[in-house]
């Protein structure tokens, strides 16, 4: 099932999703249904936050042929080094394009789709990725990185076309 994905100013993107206690049958529905939202999108990442589902889940497909799913439930940071910038974008942010600053390397520990503890290091384009939508899932989104004055020009940006629709 393809879900809603929330857009920018929406003040459900700032809420703080809590950790998965079981990773049961809803759970498994919920990244299916993420996977099938982020590729159809289509969209690198989509965090559950941005599907209006408030627990920890992100789901991930850096490939080029969308055929490398990879899905972190209660993801956490446990090592990150290096600095590395990179023009981000989000499905929740659409048509705008911005470089932030992040860790270039990190280590991640999560479960899996099936409630498998697993570690993950990551570098570049995935340790990006990763990060943004663990954002996400902590109501910040990558805009909030940017200057106070981008984000107001942003802001501005947004307002208008509310008013257009
Ligand atoms: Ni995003």
């Amino acid at each position: 099932m393809i879900l809603d994905i929330l857009k920018y100013p929406d003040k459900r993107l700032r809420t703080i999703a809590q950790p998965v206690v079981s990773v049961n049958s809803d759970i498994k529905k919920q990244v299916k249904d993420m996977f099938e939202t982020m590729y159809d999108a289509p969209g690198i990442g989509l965090a559950a936050t941005q599907v209006n589902f408030h627990q920890r889940i992100i789901v991930i497909d850096i490939s080029e042929d969308c055929n490398q799913p990879f899905c972190l439930i209660n993801p956490e940071i446990i090592e990150k080094s290096g600095e590395i910038e990179w023009e981000e974008g989000c499905l929740s942010v659409p048509n705008y394009y911005e470089n932030v600053k992040r860790a270039n390397k990190i280590k991640v520990c999560a479960l899996n789709e099936h409630g498998n503890t697993f570690d993950i290091e990551a570098n570049e384009m995935l340790a990006i990725c990763i990060q943004h939508e663990m954002d996400h899932l902590n109501g910040i989104l990558f805009v909030d990185h940017l200057s106070k004055l981008k984000q107001k020009r942003l802001q501005k940006k947004a307002e208008k076309q509310d008013k257009k629709l």
